[in-house]
């Protein structure tokens, strides 16, 4: 039997695009902060301690490269180098903000690379500026008198990467792989009308540990692809002018603002100039060991509770 991979938290993201000028402009208008350039390469930091959480690169066409997580030691990556399918050796992210080691694998089932990362340099957080905002309510007064809440308008600055997405071909083989070969423990399953499981939502089992209600989800569907990344921004005001910003500025909307069930983050999803489609989110669930997994059947109403009508366009 193969031991576990422990994973850590999820670090980055890789993609290509054919319109790097174009993107870089959403990418900044989404509220990411260059660090890098190098080749075709452009490396993107959020707020918090990661070297980078988002890396673009110009390419021939438009594609996803994969997500990295970290995993516990060094041991974990060289096993993982041996143990997984296609993995490559352990090498070093040379080119990489942070450096550390690394090693690709592919999806058993669809195929798509999947990283794993140790020894990265953490950066220094950068949202100290954003100093805690006290809310009044009709009977409780948090903020002190005579001071008053004011914003500047702009992009909602990302703080990190929260959790990416995957349509896969074959839900129960591409659940057992994550499930058995990683510490991946599901906090949500979705079944279908016939009983069988077809989506999930994953976290990272650290023990009593608090962590995020999922950092991947998957579902099934006739043909594999990412669905989103999703990055945390500081609150709803930040999130909120966020929208406001990239709708000004004319990009596509694709679902938001709402408040989802599963994870209970306020969402709101843009397209990309590529047409891939990236969350900003505020107030998702903590869980840990003591959470049980959550069973419930899949219904249009089981994604949001409040906000717009669910889009064909999510779901495509
Ligand atoms: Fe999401």
């Amino acid at each position: 039997m193969d031991r576990k991979i422990k994973l850590v938290r999820i670090a980055h993201v890789y993609y290509t695009h054919k319109d790097m000028d174009r993107e870089r402009r959403f990418l900044e208008d989404f509220g990411f902060q260059e660090v890098k350039r190098s080749g075709s390469k452009t490396y993107y930091r959020g707020t918090g301690t990661e070297p980078f959480v988002y890396c673009a690169s110009e390419g021939d066409h438009n594609e996803f490269g994969g997500a990295a997580f970290v995993v516990e030691s060094k041991e974990d990556l060289e096993y993982a180098a041996s143990s997984l399918p296609h993995a490559t050796e352990v090498h070093e992210m040379l080119d990489e903000p942070g450096g550390g080691l690394r090693v690709t694998f592919k999806d058993p089932v669809d195929g798509f690379p999947f990283h794993l990362v140790y020894g990265q340099t953490p950066t220094v957080a950068s949202d100290a500026g954003l100093l805690q905002r006290k809310f009044n309510f009709p009977t409780q007064k948090f903020r002190p008198g005579n001071q008053f809440q004011r914003f500047k308008k702009g992009p909602a600055p990302v703080h990190k990467l929260g959790h990416f997405g995957m349509c896969v071909t074959d839900f129960a083989k591409t659940y057992d792989f994550y499930t058995s070969r990683f510490n991946f423990y599901p906090s949500d399953l979705v079944y279908d009308e016939s009983g069988r499981d077809v989506t999930t939502f994953l976290h990272l089992d650290r023990g009593l540990e608090l962590v995020d209600h999922h950092c991947f989800f998957f579902f099934e569907g006739p043909e594999s692809h990412v669905h989103h990344s999703s990055y945390e921004t500081y609150d709803f005001d930040t999130q909120s002018l966020g929208h406001d910003w990239l709708r000004e500025k004319g990009y596509e909307n694709c679902w938001g603002v709402g408040r989802h069930i599963m994870g209970s983050q306020i969402f709101d999803y843009w397209f990309d100039t590529s047409h891939f489609i990236l969350e900003h989110y505020v107030d998702g669930d903590l869980v840990n060991s003591e959470h049980p997994t959550n069973r419930s059947k899949a219904s249009p109403d089981g994604l949001h509770v409040w906000g717009p009508d669910l889009p064909p366009t999510f779901l495509q």
